[in-house]
């Protein structure tokens, strides 16, 4: 079979540094001569980006958490098809900010979606193409709805999450630690209310002793 690369997710709330964590990894793979993409959900290919604009502009919200989440997965079908997938095929490894657990925790948890349409929605967009490791990011969210404000700057208006209410962060923070709990082997749960570089120190930690140390030593025996 052909080599495999690793997919690797990173969940969590708005502004609790899963964009800033993905650019950490990819320069510490880099600099252990692994080739990493780097990518997104929503979006990640040129059809699912168009759906992303749709999404968090709130065009698509009169449709309900439903319809929502069926355009979520319309646009994973695509990013899968055209970007995870043929990466992992080709032997790189695959960052993705966000994944299927955001639909679980958006739609799911906080859209008080049913469980059966969102696992029947995954199995169907998601398939076979399932993270090797999901690290959810985790912290308060006070802090981390600030950060995300402060990183708009004043500019740029909230998204259509961003502008959900304290209740919906809340429900969102607790899905994504019942999810953690649920698939402990998938899943580790990071605390990210740590300056950058200390949260970057245990991501790596997590994926080298996972991915990296194991095959280092087999290559050894050899
Ligand atoms: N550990 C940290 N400590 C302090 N500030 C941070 C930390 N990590 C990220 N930030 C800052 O917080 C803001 C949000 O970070 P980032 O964009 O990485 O979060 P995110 O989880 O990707 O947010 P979103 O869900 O909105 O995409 C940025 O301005 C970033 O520079
Ligand atoms: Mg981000």
């Amino acid at each position: 079979m052909a080599k495999k690369g690793r997919f690797i997710t990173f969940e969590g709330g708005e502004g609790v540094g899963k964009s800033t964590q993905i650019r950490l990894l990819a320069e510490k793979l880099a600099e252990a001569g692994i080739k990493a993409i780097v990518t997104r959900e929503p979006g990640g290919s040129p059809q699912a980006e168009a759906l992303r604009r749709v999404i968090l502009s709130g065009a698509a919200s009169p449709f309900g958490p439903a319809g929502e989440a069926i355009l979520f997965a319309a646009a994973r079908i695509d990013h899968i098809d055209e970007t995870i997938a043929p990466a992992l095929a080709a032997g790189d490894w695959v960052l993705c900010d966000r994944f299927a657990d955001s639909t679980r925790a958006y739609q799911g948890a906080a859209g008080k979606l049913d469980k059966s349409l969102i696992d029947s929605l995954e199995r169907v967009a998601v398939g076979e193409t399932r993270p090797d490791l999901t690290l959810v990011l985790d912290m308060p969210i006070e802090k981390s709805l600030e950060r995300a404000a402060a990183r708009r700057q004043g500019s740029a208006e909230p998204d259509r999450f961003e502008r959900e209410g304290r209740a919906f962060h809340e429900t969102l923070r607790q899905a994504f630690l019942d999810i953690a709990a649920a698939e402990p082997q998938r899943c580790a749960v990071i605390d990210a209310d740590r300056p950058s570089e200390q949260v970057g120190q245990e991501v790596w930690a997590q994926v080298r002793d996972r991915f990296i140390k194991p095959r280092r030593r087999a290559e050894a025996k050899d």
